[in-house]
């Protein structure tokens, strides 16, 4: 291949999650995840947050991953148009709920580890490898009512079993894992991070900090165990980056993206160099947070660090210190920012920055110096079918065109990237809204956001303009 910056075996694909495709939310024995109680509309964004008054689905609400796309149900039809796109890679989550539907059940359900056989089986079939999350914003209802979630640390073990069971059923199968999506998410929606529910009065910080060290020792316990089990095998950690810039040259803004930025490393930094980094006991200290560890948790985290730093990338943030600035918020995915007034905004108010893909991976490498996956980038916009019958999504395309083309600079920089999967190759719910109409596919899917339409798939422009990035090896934009 001529020229091209990316390395051989680049794994070019898509990515979803269980709980945004699948649907089929009570077949095969699934139990009740968190997910399945968020509704579109209002109050969905505060329950995000874990103001949540019922744990069983409202009569009269919408609730959109009850259905989904149907994933569940189509994925032979879907994987045949990935695989059309040449595919190298599709990453998916297993949904919690589908193998212990409780969480915390003595055996798991046969159906449902069947049910993802049948689907990895029928992704090897096109020599597609899946990339598997273990936990993408979605832990079993019950857990939540029984034990709190992960603020209890009965977690841990629940996870561990639930992560073992899946390196022993798929280790033949599953090369590439991930324990926990955007993993940092769980200080900003903490019920879709962790199925955390807040009462009034509670310290709300101290729970956050709590239940983040359960999943961290729990993340350790499953790159352990991963690592026993598949020994061939690489699983890595999920990070929602994009990095912090300061919004003028002022010492103190510097200071505030930097302090923004630690925010999300902190995760990472645990993960990635198995230690709680000086600026996290300094946080603790100076908010007066206690953090409950067992004996061995340091050594654990410290003896089992993740293989590769998968992230995604959506948007670069901007922060400042000026009251005046801080005023004119807008978002780099759901994280709040200020308003970059050198860039422009999709139409969810996400700033698009290519550049910043390239910033954000060198300054992962830099940190890190471990190889890095993207396994989420891609633009949700609003498409239309058109007189002529098709989608002319030329906006997704420019999206995507600049952002590959600045991952292939971060490579040329010397920053080891080992694939790239963008985000809903095929249309599915949007995570922050609930919404159909936020788009992201390659493949439209007929359904609304009142959950009318026929499910039908339809290729859209961008699915021969991806099919021949691929080809052509990144060279083809
Ligand atoms: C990431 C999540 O935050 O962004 C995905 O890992 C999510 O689950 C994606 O779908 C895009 O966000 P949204 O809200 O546009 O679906």
């Amino acid at each position: 291949m001529s020229n091209t910056p990316f390395p051989k075996g680049f794994l070019w694909g898509g990515a979803l999650a269980a709980n945004q495709a699948e649907g089929a939310y009570r077949e095969g024995g699934k139990g009740l995840t968190t997910v399945d109680l968020l509704p579109t509309g209002q109050g969905r964004r505060e329950m995000m947050k874990g103001k949540i008054d019922s744990l069983e689905p409202v009569e009269g609400l919408f609730y959109p991953s009850h259905e989904a796309i149907d994933f569940y149900h189509r994925y032979k039809e879907d994987i045949a148009l990935f695989a059309e796109m040449g595919f190298k890679a599709l990453r998916v989550s297993v949904s919690w709920a589908r193998i212990f539907p409780n969480g915390d059940d003595p055996s798991p359900n046969e159906e449902g580890l069947k049910f993802y056989d049948d689907l990895f089986d029928e992704l090897l079939k096109y020599g597609i490898q899946p990339v598997v999350t273990i936990a993408h914003f979605d832990v079993p209802v019950h857990l939540v009512k029984e034990y709190g979630s992960w603020r209890n640390r009965k977690l841990v073990e629940f996870f561990e079993t639930y992560a073992t069971t899946l390196f022993s059923r798929y280790k033949d199968k599953v090369k590439y894992w991930m324990t926990f999506n955007e993993i940092n998410m769980l200080l900003h929606l903490p019920f879709v991070g962790a199925g955390l529910v807040f009462k009034q009065g509670e310290n709300e910080t101290q729970i956050k900090y709590q239940a983040a060290h359960h999943q961290l020792v729990a993340s350790a316990l499953a790159v352990k165990a991963c690592h026993e089990i598949i020994p061939d095998a690489k699983i890595g950690c999920m990070l929602a980056a994009g990095m912090t810039y300061p919004y003028t040259c002022h010492p103190e803004d510097i200071y505030a993206a930097v302090e923004k930025d630690r925010e999300s490393f902190f995760f990472i930094d645990v993960q990635s160099r198995g230690e709680y980094p000086g600026y996290a006991k300094r946080f603790f200290k100076d908010h007066n947070l206690k953090i409950e560890m067992e004996q061995g948790d340091e050594e654990l985290l410290k003896n089992h660090t993740v293989d590769y730093i998968g992230f995604s990338y959506y948007a670069s943030r901007a922060t400042s210190t000026d009251p005046e600035v801080l005023k004119n918020m807008t978002s780099g995915n759901v994280f709040g920012s200020v308003a970059n007034p050198f860039l422009q905004k999709s139409d969810w108010g996400w700033t698009i920055d290519p550049k910043g893909f390239r910033i954000t991976a060198n300054q992962l490498y830099d940190r890190y110096q471990k190889p890095l996956f993207v396994v989420e980038n891609g633009l949700g916009a609003i498409d239309e079918v058109t007189a002529d019958g098709e989608i002319h999504d030329d906006y997704r395309i420019e999206y995507l065109r600049k952002h590959i083309a600045e991952m292939g600079e971060a490579i040329e920089d010397g920053v080891e990237i080992i694939g790239y999967t963008s985000w809903g190759p095929i249309d599915i719910v949007s995570a922050s809204t609930g919404e159909m109409k936020k788009r992201y596919g390659y493949i439209y899917v007929d359904k609304d956001n009142e959950g009318n339409g026929s499910l039908n798939r339809k290729k859209k422009k961008s699915f021969n303009w991806y099919k021949q990035v691929i080809e052509s090896d990144g060279t083809k934009l």
